[in-house]
């Protein structure tokens, strides 16, 4: 029976193009939120519906063929939305879902991208899917919440994968980062910060279908890297000048490093280990 995709922006679109050419029996259903979206949408997949997924009638529509339901939400509109707009798009979404599970028997699997902004700060430290999540106000409470309003449900299968911060085509970090070539930059870039390519978050969601995973799994790569470090390798791998850092911005956090072992003792085996576009990274290796 179906599986259907509910969010196809980046991950979602990643993880459909995975599937859709190698499971022609699988029933794929996506859904967007917008018409105008459903004929770029339509070569992916079986069926493309408009589906708001706070809105309950839709949600039943979009899921009463599946048998596996993967949410890949993300909040609308511009790249700073605030907290109403995440509880919107994922508490309101989630309370919907647990509203209808008494319509859908035959929905078993449950999947959600969650993400590790809901570890919080440790000082730079290792965190782990033990380590209480602890994310302070914000969105990462809301996504806290939300992860929260899943794993209360006891009678379908239920994994929530808390992504890193995603790469890949289309959000090239050389890209992104050439912007800051030459700046002089405040603090000292101290901080860790987790990443995932695109393609090892849908196909950790792959195995994670296949492989009945449930509870939380750290989906991200193996190289925590400083955000200093990050820039200056990618600017010196693109042959651009270095930031300096000014610092002045004390106390500075180191953030948090994030393992991914479970990730690894569920059998997957990352694509990408690490952020290197050039083979230069090196630092940081998981001890
Ligand atoms: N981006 C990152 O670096 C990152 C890092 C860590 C974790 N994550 C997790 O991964 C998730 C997916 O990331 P992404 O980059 O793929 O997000 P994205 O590109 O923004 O895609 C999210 C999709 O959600 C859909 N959507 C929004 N509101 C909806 C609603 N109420 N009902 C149904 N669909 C709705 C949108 O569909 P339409 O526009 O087609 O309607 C959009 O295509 C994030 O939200 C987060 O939980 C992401």
């Amino acid at each position: 029976m179906g599986l259907t995709i509910i969010g196809c922006g980046y991950v979602g679109q990643a993880l459909a193009r995975r599937l859709q050419p190698q499971r022609p029996q699988l029933g794929l259903t996506l859904t967007t939120t917008r018409q105008e979206r459903q004929g770029a949408l339509r070569p992916l997949a079986d069926e493309v519906m408009v589906c708001d997924a706070t809105d309950p009638e839709q949600l039943l529509k979009s899921l009463q063929n599946s048998r596996t339901a993967v949410f890949c939400l993300g909040p609308k509109g511009n790249q700073q939305v605030d907290e109403e707009g995440y509880r919107h798009t994922f508490v309101d979404s989630f309370h919907c879902l647990r509203l209808l599970l008494p319509q859908l028997p035959q929905l078993r699997q449950i999947l959600y991208t969650s993400s590790c902004s809901v570890y919080g700060d440790a000082n730079g430290d290792w965190v782990d899917e033990t380590t209480p999540a602890s994310p302070g106000p914000g969105h990462g409470s809301v996504l806290l919440e939300s992860e929260q309003l899943l794993g209360a449900i006891n009678d379908r299968t239920v994994c929530i994968l808390r992504l890193g911060a995603l790469h890949g085509p289309g959000r090239d970090l050389d890209e992104r980062l050439k912007g800051l070539a030459g700046q002089a930059r405040q603090g000292e870039g101290n901080t860790f910060t987790n990443w995932v390519h695109v393609d090892d978050a849908a196909g950790a969601l792959e195995a994670a279908v296949d492989g009945h995973w449930s509870g939380v799994v750290n989906v991200v790569n193996d190289q925590p890297i400083r955000v200093r470090d990050l820039v200056e390798q990618s600017l010196a791998h693109q042959g651009l000048a270095t930031v300096q850092w000014m610092g002045g911005l004390e106390p500075q956090s180191d953030g948090r490093r994030i393992r991914n072992q479970r990730l690894k003792q569920l059998g997957y085996r990352l694509l990408h280990p690490n952020v290197d576009q050039s083979g230069v990274f090196s630092a940081n290796q998981v001890p």
